[in-house]
Parts: structure tokens; sequence; C-alpha cells
């Protein structure tokens, strides 16, 4: 029997520049965490299979818009493994190889064992690990920006707001730098069936730009978990419906400017500019979260970062927020142990996580 392949892809942490990033071209910084997911694939004979543990128990989650019932698809996983299988099966077709069934075991160790999610970006993971998988498997020989290009196109079939931001961490490890491409030039493109050559070629991808970031030397990482988020999905739309009433291009471009400070203050190894950019960041999501009356920086994460900032630390919400997780920035003199006591009263989860290392050489 073929020796099964076996992909693992790691979960992702914003440090920066969230909302802004869904707008093409806006600049974000993340970086990649040391939990991965794996992805296992098996040849098989008559038909394939997805198996997961975790996913199996992830309920289906369901609202409504006026009369009818919508599906939230970010809680379904397998709409992601779906999207990547029937993409990467038309670059198979594309290319002229012979199609074979295979079986995918899914295996996320971004959740805790009791299947609780943190908001580490498990559907990103899925879907870079399921189409590197599958390109291994048919010898493709994708880059791995490639392979990222794929994901996002996978991606956007599903979830058509998310700027992909969590596919490219995903894809690269370490801390990057990310803008993301106009997805609907995209989106437009595949719904007319655009060959795999057009679709690299569309002009959806000039706004994309990942580059990697200098990690800081002597600063701390340290990830602290508030509880059940609300839906990414639902606070892009509550931000983007609530952002008539505010002056969105002035959020947008000092987004642009607290992200390139914090990118150029990485790679200059300027630990204090560093800290400034991320305490600005976190003062920008929270007068976003006002102006649009959404909690992005709930009660339990403005404790989790005034902590932080009293013990010298800088710290932020990080993703959409409304819950999960926020990250915080210690310089080597900052009071960890007495921050980490204040939130164990708080019920404020320390996940011991790191940042992983890069992956594949230069984005
Ligand atoms: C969510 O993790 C971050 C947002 O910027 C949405 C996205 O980038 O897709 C709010």
């Amino acid at each position: 029997m073929t020796a099964p392949i076996v992909v693992r892809s790691p979960g992702k942490l914003f440090i920066a520049g969230e909302y802004a990033v869904v707008t093409p071209g806006e600049p974000a910084v993340l970086v990649a965490v040391d939990r991965y997911l794996t992805v296992r694939l098996t040849p098989s004979a008559h038909s394939g299979s997805i198996h997961s543990p975790e996913f199996g128990r992830t309920p289906l989650v369901w609202g409504r818009t006026g009369d009818g019932l919508t599906i939230d698809t970010e809680h379904h996983p397998y709409e992601y493994v779906l999207a990547a299988i029937t993409l990467a099966e038309r670059l198979r077709s594309e290319r002229g190889l012979t199609a074979h069934y295979y079986d995918l075991h899914i295996d996320s160790g971004l959740d805790d064992a009791s299947g609780r999610k943190f908001g580490l970006g498990s559907s990103a993971a899925v879907t870079i690990a399921t189409i590197r998988a599958i390109d291994e498997f048919y010898g493709f020989g994708l880059s791995r920006r490639d392979a990222y290009r794929l994901a996002l196109l996978a991606t956007v079939q599903v979830a058509p707001q998310a700027s992909g931001g969590d596919l490219a961490a995903s894809a690269f490890g370490g801390w990057i730098s990310y803008r993301s491409p106009d997805r609907r030039v995209l989106r437009q493109s595949l719904d007319e069936g655009a060959s795999f050559a057009e679709l690299l070629a569309s002009p959806g991808w000039e706004p994309m730009d990942i580059a990697r970031l200098t990690p800081p030397a002597s600063l701390r990482f340290l990830v602290g978990w508030t509880g059940r988020p609300a839906s990414t999905a639902r606070l892009v739309d509550a931000v983007r419906d609530g952002s008539g009433a505010m002056d969105y291009p002035a959020f947008l471009l000092d987004s642009r400017a607290c992200v390139t400070d914090l990118a150029r203050a990485l790679d200059e190894g300027d630990d204090s500019a560093t800290l400034d950019a991320v305490r600005r960041a976190r003062r920008l999501l929270r007068r976003l979260g006002r102006s649009a009356g959404v909690a992005i920086e709930t009660d339990a994460l403005a404790a989790l970062c005034d902590t932080a900032e009293s013990a010298g630390a800088a710290a932020k919400s990080s993703g959409a927020g409304g819950g999960d997780c926020g990250i915080v920035l210690a310089p080597e003199d900052a009071d960890i142990a007495g921050m980490l006591r204040d939130w164990e009263e708080r019920d404020i989860r320390h996940l011991t996580l790191s940042v992983s290392s890069a992956e594949g050489g230069a984005p």
C-alpha cells in the first residue's frame, strides 16, 4: 500500500490590521502559531471520504434573514474541505491527469481536547492542508504562494468577505505582513469558468502582497483566551453595516499608518516602536467598535489588555474580537507573573503557544 501523505498547517493570530484588511490592498500583520491541523491523505478505490473527530462534533449553526434560514458555514469546516477538493480536482482535470479517489483524515490540534475552539483559524488551516495534500498526491508541484492562491479561491466561495490573511499565515508560518486581493473580481472569474492560467493572471491579485517580517528578538509573545466568540462573518457584516455612521476611509488610513509603522519597527528591531504600534492598533479597534456599535473589545478582552498594559506590556484583541483571544507583546522587565495571576482570577485562559517558525522560504 502507498504511504499516506501527511500535511500539517499551523493556526494563526492577528497582530494588527483587522477589519481594514478585508478591504483589498489594506495591510495587516499576522503570526502563525505552533499549534497545527493535520490532514492525512490515503488513496482509496471506489469513493473518497472525509473524516474528522472534531468536525464531526461541530454543530451546524443557523441564523435567520427575514423569513429564511442561513447556515453559518464558518462553523462548518467541511464546506472548506469540499471547496478545496473541488478546485484541486478542477486543476487536475485541466492538467489532463488521471482522476483517483482518496480519503482525508483531519486532526485539529488547534482546539482543546473537548473540541473547544480558540479562534486560531481552523478553517484556513484545513483549507491550506487539504490543497497541499492533494498537490502532493497528484504531483502538481504548487509553490506555497500558489497553494495559498488556490486556498483563497476555495475560500471566497464559502466566505466571500474573508481577507485570507489566515490562509497566508498558515501557508508561510512565522511573522508576515499581508494585503488581500480583490476577492470580488476573483469570484467573478471563477463564476465565469476561467481556466487556472486565467485565474492566476487575474487583475484581482494585484492588491495582494505577502512579505516576511522579522520577529521581535526580545519581546515575549503571550496569548489569553476569553471565551466563546461571536461569529467572525457576523461581526464583519455588523461593522460594515455600522460603518456608514462613521468616517470609514479615515479608519482605513489610520490603520494603514499603524500597520506600516509596526512592520517597519519589527524589521528595524525597534521594540519600543513595536509596542507603541500595538497599543495604537488596540485604540483603533476600540474606536471602530464604538463607532460601528459592535463589541469588538468585549469587557473580558478589555480586562486582558488593561492588566497587560498595567504590567508594562502592549496588548490588544486579535482577529474579529467579540471574545476569543487577546495577544500581548511584553518587554523583558514587564510583570508577566502578576499579569497571569490577574488573568487567572478573571477566568482568562493563558494559551501556552508560541509563534511557529517560518516555512518554505520567501513568500
Ligand atoms: C478575523 O480573524 C479578522 C478580520 O479582519 C476578518 C478577516 O480578515 O477576514 C475581522
